[in-house]
């Protein structure tokens, strides 16, 4: 939600954080600005995407070692000139860029309004900017301190980066929920919403806490006090991300990049923690932790979006391998409903991108009602892993396109690791068993990387039903979840109406909705609950509904039976949804581009959803 990006140093600040903006697009893109200091501070932004600011910039001075920049998602007001970022204090003097949610804006305006400011926008920075600004008047201290006691005043999240005609040499940064990083290089700073747009400038980083301010001067190290004037040492952390991983590297979109990846990133979950031939299954990051999993009253997953898909084939996981209670619940629920929760639960948090503000949310309340917290995250260094009791990470690499490809597959083969070694531990299953497992789940990359080889149709059945108003993914099982998955990756990119059901549950109600023109996608391997779903198809046929079906491969029943089949390597039923979902997110991406849809950065979307 929303990326910001700011540079001091020497060099040309513009090109530097277009680049960036370009790198958080992801972030949010409804508009886009920067601010330019060169003695003044100069602003120019617009409605649009940053390619928009880059057009309307391209006749303008742009000189300047000095400056901030946006693109953003909008919370407070319509994506307009207006409302973008960077917004001006009403001297002028001050600029600020702003990630999150000014919560008691309004009673700020209203005091600040009764002080004689006016605004310019509808949001809620703007306010900020002008606290700040006025505080520095009314209380006659510096930049820095106005920044501070201004925070206090504040309810809220915010990553804030404000510049000041002032004092030219220094930029004031500081975050609150929203995440923002700084990039230490040889005499200059970066800050970004995440390492992205800094990785190829410096790997030398540091991830400002909750509540911390940084002061960035030229010629000065980096100074870190906290929103009550206590000094920080800053942890200068060494970023692992190549600049390769950052760019499509000849695909025409990332969403297709990630979902070729996928070979590459389920072995990097699974890199120094499958060890098949020994029989050895271990996760460092949790090692500590596995006897209070062990002995937990019950398991709580909590997630958004594709995580929370990912939750739920943990779900199917754990207790079929190591019979341990599983609950999974939408974080946005969780936190909200007043759950009874205690010592003897644990808690699991799964996300990409680490920075969810409802997942954050849930996780501090599981803590305040004293559970254990673990947590599943991609992105080093965010948020979730530096407030979980211990963790994993995925280890799947950046990923960039707003729908999530192989940041599933990789949770989805950590919560397999995780739920084996839980077996191991608790003898669940037969040792032979668990063997066997461990074997298979170490083939799962190659198997991964045949289905991605083989000729598949999906580009035809993507011609086919491109038009197609309604979707229906039906699975069963451990596939069920693989069925939601399937139809959120559709309505996200194609914007086609897709609902996922565990396929037994179509006659109460979804049947209505078949006639000839509703596909319907079942995933349908050889294997669990084969003979029903093959009775769910016959029921779809039987009132003229279109079947896609993902099948094992050499299936000829179901073939025999449906419109088109997709055919994925055959495996263990409990790892079909990691070869599975492969197929569907391809459907998925190429209905999109038939549909002239922005595949990586679908309308109203969001990849890191800061905002709750
Ligand atoms: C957004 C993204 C989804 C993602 C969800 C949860 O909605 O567009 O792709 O699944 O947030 O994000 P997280 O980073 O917590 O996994």
């Amino acid at each position: 939600m929303c990326g910001i990006v700011a540079y001091l140093g020497k060099k040309q600040a513009y090109p530097i954080l277009i680049k960036g903006l370009q790198r958080l697009e992801y972030r949010g893109y409804d508009s886009a600005g920067v601010a330019l200091l060169n003695g003044d501070i100069t602003v120019h932004k617009t409605k649009g995407k940053v390619s928009d600011l880059e057009e309307y910039v391209k006749d303008k001075k742009t000189d300047a070692t000095v400056g901030i920049a946006h693109t953003r998602w909008a919370t407070h007001g319509e994506p307009n000139f207006k409302n973008a970022h960077p917004h001006y204090s009403q001297s002028k003097n001050l600029a600020i860029i702003h990630n999150g949610i000014i919560e008691n804006y309004s009673t700020l305006k209203e005091e600040l309004i009764s002080r004689g400011y006016n605004f310019e926008s509808d949001t809620d920075t703007e306010v900020l900017i002008n606290l700040i600004h006025d505080i520095q008047d009314k209380e006659g201290v510096d930049l820095e301190a106005a920044v501070r006691i201004a925070l206090n005043q504040v309810i809220g999240a915010y990553a804030i980066v404000i510049v000041s005609n002032e004092h030219p040499n220094e930029l004031i940064a500081a975050r609150k929920g929203s995440p923002l990083v700084v990039g230490i290089g040889e005499g200059e700073f970066y800050l970004a919403s995440d390492a992205t747009p800094i990785v190829e400038y410096t790997k030398n980083v540091v991830y400002l806490e909750d509540e911390e301010v940084a002061y960035l001067k030229l010629g000065e190290d980096l100074q870190i006090r906290t929103i009550k004037n206590q000094t920080k040492t800053p942890y200068i952390q060494e970023l692992e991300w190549n600049l390769g991983q950052l760019e499509k590297e000849g695909y025409d979109h990332f969403m297709l990049k990630e979902i070729y990846e996928q070979p590459k990133s389920i072995l990097d979950s699974m890199r120094g923690r499958l060890n098949a031939a020994k029989g050895i299954v271990s996760l460092g990051g949790i090692v500590d932790y596995e006897q209070k999993l062990l002995n937990a009253d019950r398991i709580i997953m909590i997630a958004c979006g594709t995580s929370w898909h990912a939750a739920l084939v943990g779900e199917y996981l754990f207790e079929d391998l190591a019979r341990i209670p599983v609950e999974v619940e939408y974080a946005s629920e969780f936190r909200y409903r007043n759950p009874i929760i205690g010592e003897k639960d644990a808690v699991i948090a799964i996300s990409q991108s680490g920075e969810t503000a409802d997942t954050l949310a849930a996780i501090e309340l599981a803590k305040e009602k004293g559970a254990t917290i673990l947590g599943i995250c991609n992105v080093v260094g965010s948020s979730i892993p530096r407030t979980t009791h211990a963790g994993t990470y995925t280890h799947a690499g950046p990923e960039i396109g707003v729908a999530s490809t192989k940041a599933f597959t990789s949770q989805v083969t950590v919560l397999t690791l995780m739920a084996l070694r839980m077996a191991q531990l608790k003898g669940t299953i037969p040792t032979s068993r668990f063997m066997q497992l461990l074997t298979e789940l170490g083939s799962l990359p190659q198997k991964v990387e045949q289905q991605l080889k083989t000729e598949d149709n999906i580009i035809e059945i993507s011609e086919e039903f491109q038009n197609a108003s309604n979707f229906l993914y039906l699975g069963r099982g451990f596939n069920f979840p693989v069925a939601l998955e399937g139809a959120l990756k559709l309505k996200e990119i194609s914007y086609i109406h897709a609902e996922g059901y565990p396929a037994a549950e179509m006659k109460h109600g979804p049947i209505a909705l078949i006639d000839e023109n509703m596909p319907v996608v079942f995933i349908a391997p050889k294997i669990g609950n084969y003979e029903k779903i093959v009775s769910n198809i016959q029921e779809v046929k039987a009132r003229k509904g279109r079947v896609i079906a993902i099948v094992s491969e050499g299936d000829t029943i179901v073939k025999g039976m449906v419109d088109y089949t997709i055919e994925i390597p055959n495996t263990e039923e409990m790892f079909t949804p990691i070869i599975a979902s492969i197929p569907l997110q391809k459907l998925a991406y190429y209905i999109a581009v038939l549909r002239g849809c922005n595949v990586d950065q679908p309308r109203n979307l969001a990849k890191s959803v800061t905002v709750e």
